[in-house]
């Protein structure tokens, strides 16, 4: 059973369960992450098992400074300007893996690109202790709701951990926003915490969007973040019984007939909705509804990454090795 302790009293035990090879559940300002050594691979293998997460999804390497990353990706003009710009933030660069880096070959599942992310508060102070970047996917089991909150991961993960550092309630409550340098250009890989008109704005660049060849973020396949219930999107209105997750001040066609209801943001903002996004669709999965009805949310802004998420999340649940 793991522990719980606050990010204010978790650093050295933190430090210690890390340096030992255990994976620990560590808070990041986008979601919970599920971090070990990123040096030591039976580290980063118990990653895997403990999500049970097909092995061919790739980690994302996490690191304090731009030293460790610089030691880690070969950074090209434009993602070296995102880094500045953005980081410490949700934002995931991926870059060409650097000669004789130590990272372990299991973090990038083959690939010969690393994901570098520098996040904020408790982990980045955990990873300057140890001196190591640690590879983290986000703490859930392979295809569940990512955990933005400690109660959530130790609901989900509690039984197969030693520890997690509770840091209070995720404040960006989405995943990092994925960005890979492609020539002049980038290629947005997973929308998330940092809204790709931010990221246009500061590169002067169009991010392009859309399948590229290959598995290029394995864990954007289709059925993810699957809850029990079914979901409905866009709904305009409810049948007896659905859950409703509502978004902003309008509400759906017999609202209140609804089994329960969560508004993402009664105020209709896109970072409210994300930040709540996971565990009011965890609070309505929990009702036992069946359906899970959502009203149309608006695609700008953060409205998109919690639109892709809403797609994978209703996506049919057969597709083998779906989701990280
Ligand atoms: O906010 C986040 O990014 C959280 C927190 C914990 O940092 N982490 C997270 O990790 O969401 P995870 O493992 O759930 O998602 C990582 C995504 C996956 O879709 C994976 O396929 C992709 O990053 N990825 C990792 N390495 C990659 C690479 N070299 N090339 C392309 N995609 C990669
Ligand atoms: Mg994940």
């Amino acid at each position: 059973m793991a522990v719980i302790l606050t990010a204010d009293e978790a650093l050295e035990k933190a430090a210690e369960l890390i340096l030992a090879g255990n994976p620990i559940a560590v808070p990041t300002e986008t979601v919970y992450g599920l971090a070990a050594d990123a040096t030591n691979g039976e580290a980063v293998a118990r990653i895997y098992e403990v999500k049970g997460r097909p092995r061919f999804n790739p980690l994302i390497a996490h690191v304090s400074d731009m030293d460790m990353a610089d030691a880690i990706g070969e950074f090209d003009p434009l993602s070296r300007l995102l880094a500045e710009k953005f980081w410490p933030g949700p934002l995931t660069l991926v870059l060409p893996l650097k000669a004789g880096a130590r990272i372990h070959p299991l973090v990038r599942a083959g690939l010969d690109t690393i994901a570098l992310r520098m996040p904020t508060g408790f982990t980045s102070c955990l990873i300057a202790r140890v001196g190591r970047p640690l590879a983290a996917p986000s703490a859930n089991s392979s295809g569940r709701i990512s955990g933005t909150s400690a109660v959530a991961v130790d609901a989900d993960l509690g039984a197969r951990i030693a520890l997690i550092v509770d840091g209070g309630p995720t404040p960006v409550g989405v995943e990092s926003t994925i960005v890979k340098a492609e020539g002049e250009g980038l290629r947005l890989l997973r929308p998330g915490g940092l809204a790709a008109e931010e990221i246009e704005a500061a590169a002067g660049v169009r991010l392009e969007r859309g399948k590229t060849a290959g598995l290029e973020a394995p864990g954007m396949m289709a059925s993810h973040y699957a809850p029990g219930a079914k979901m409905r999107l866009n709904a305009s209105a409810v049948s007896p019984g659905e859950a409703l997750l509502a978004f902003g001040p309008a509400r759906a066609k017999d609202a209140e007939g609804a089994k329960a209801v969560r508004n993402l943001s009664p105020k209709g903002d896109a970072r409210e909705a994300a930040a709540n996004f996971f565990s009011m669709l965890r609070e309505l999965d929990a009702t036992g509804a069946a359906v899970i009805a959502v009203e149309p949310i608006p695609a700008a802004g953060l409205g998109e990454a919690i639109n892709d998420r809403l797609r994978r999340a209703a996506a049919p649940r057969d597709i083998e090795g779906a989701s990280a």
